[in-house]
């Protein structure tokens, strides 16, 4: 299939890119680099061994995006172009949904008029708030999202949901990720975060490669089996694998499909600590701190839908999900 990429620089997206080529895809990128490097796509290049075309475009950019849709006949898009620090977007709500629902009501309306109805698209386990069940199934009802940056990808997926309700041509896969960490094992692409990292594993090999003295470990009286938060992490080549397998959804002119995409299994802050040091032999000093406003106890999926339906499960472990994400940090200590 030919597969507009947005937001393809990005963390997720480059190591999609190269899961996409591999399978065999013809993939162009729109994206504004906002939040990426360039060289994240040079890197792929080298990886799928030729160039991917790429547009620097901002996804609210009505004109821009005709121009990348005319000049191409796209069979779908997998769509990942948004704004993603929970934090910021408590600061700064309005640019968060301008940008993300902004941009995708443009992405989406461009698209149908080019006769493109396929898509798939980045949502979140944040959507369940503090789930009602755990294992998470795709059947959990949504909860209340405590920031505006998961509002925007509950409300997207409801905006979604109504456009193919109206509109039978659309096929919409919604993917929701659990934690993404890890990084394609040839060490070329990887996490990129700008400034102080907001999430656990880029803060770890940060304080592995020496850039910050120790880790904060947000809280240690969860009801959780040594008291620190519970997560579903995923290696983000299983997460980039998982977009080639929605691609099949598609294809069977799925509608509306939901997926979890997670490996079903629960580790905590402490687990995780403990791995990276077992796995790359480095100490991670760390100390217990106060409970991080919003966070929840424990969330992890039921993957067994994607599994069933799609072909798709993850197969990297959290050994893997540690040595690749060190293996990145360590041979660029300062990203791209
Ligand atoms: P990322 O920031 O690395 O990638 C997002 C890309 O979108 C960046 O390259 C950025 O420059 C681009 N972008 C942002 N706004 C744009 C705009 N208006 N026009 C064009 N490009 C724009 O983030 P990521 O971790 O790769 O996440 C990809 C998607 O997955 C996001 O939608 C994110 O919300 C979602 N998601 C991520 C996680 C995670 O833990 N990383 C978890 C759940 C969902
Ligand atoms: C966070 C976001 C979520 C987003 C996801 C992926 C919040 C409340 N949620 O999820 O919306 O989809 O990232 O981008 O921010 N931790 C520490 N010390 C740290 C960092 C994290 O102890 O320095 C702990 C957290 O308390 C949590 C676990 O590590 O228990 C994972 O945290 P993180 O990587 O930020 O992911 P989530 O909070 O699950």
């Amino acid at each position: 299939m030919k597969i507009l990429v947005t937001g393809g620089a990005g963390f997720i997206g480059s190591h999609t890119l190269v899961e996409l080529n591999a399978a065999g895809h013809e993939t162009v990128v729109v994206d504004n680099l906002c939040n990426s490097d360039r060289k994240a796509l040079d890197r792929v290049a080298e990886l799928v061994g030729h160039e991917i075309p790429f547009n620097e475009v901002d996804i609210r950019d009505r004109e821009g995006l005709s121009h990348v849709m005319e000049a191409h006949h796209f069979d779908a898009c997998i769509h990942f172009a948004g704004l993603k620090a929970v934090g910021e977007s408590v600061e700064k709500p309005w640019e968060y949904y301008e940008n993300n629902i902004g941009g995708t009501l443009v992405l989406l309306d461009v698209m149908r008029h080019h006769g493109c109805k396929n898509i798939v698209f980045s949502s979140s386990a944040t959507v369940y708030g503090d789930p009602a069940i755990i294992p998470i199934t795709e059947a959990c009802p949504k909860g209340h999202c405590t920031n505006p940056y998961g509002q925007t990808k509950s409300m997207l997926e409801d905006i979604m949901m109504d456009m193919q309700r109206a509109d039978k041509e659309w096929n919409i896969v919604l993917l929701r990720y659990f934690n993404p960490i890890g990084a394609h094992p040839s060490g070329r692409i990887g996490e990129n975060p700008n400034g102080i990292p907001n999430n656990l594993m880029p803060y770890v090999t940060q304080v592995a490669v020496g850039k910050r003295p120790e880790l904060g470990v947000f809280g240690d009286d969860y009801p959780t089996s040594d008291g620190t938060g519970v997560r579903d992490y995923i290696h983000v080549v299983d997460l980039a694998k998982g977009h080639v397998a929605a691609l099949k959804a598609i294809e069977r002119h799925c509608g509306c499909a939901i997926y979890n995409l997670g490996t079903g299994k629960g580790y905590s802050v402490l687990d995780v600590v403990k791995t990276f040091e077992k796995v790359n032999g480095i100490k991670i000093p760390y100390s217990i701190k106060q409970r991080r406003a919003g966070d929840i106890a424990t969330c992890y999926s039921d993957p067994t839908k994607a599994e069933k339906e799609l072909g798709w499960k993850a197969q990297y472990g959290l050994e893997e999900m540690c040595r690749d994400s060190w293996n990145w940090q360590r041979n660029n200590p300062n990203g791209y």
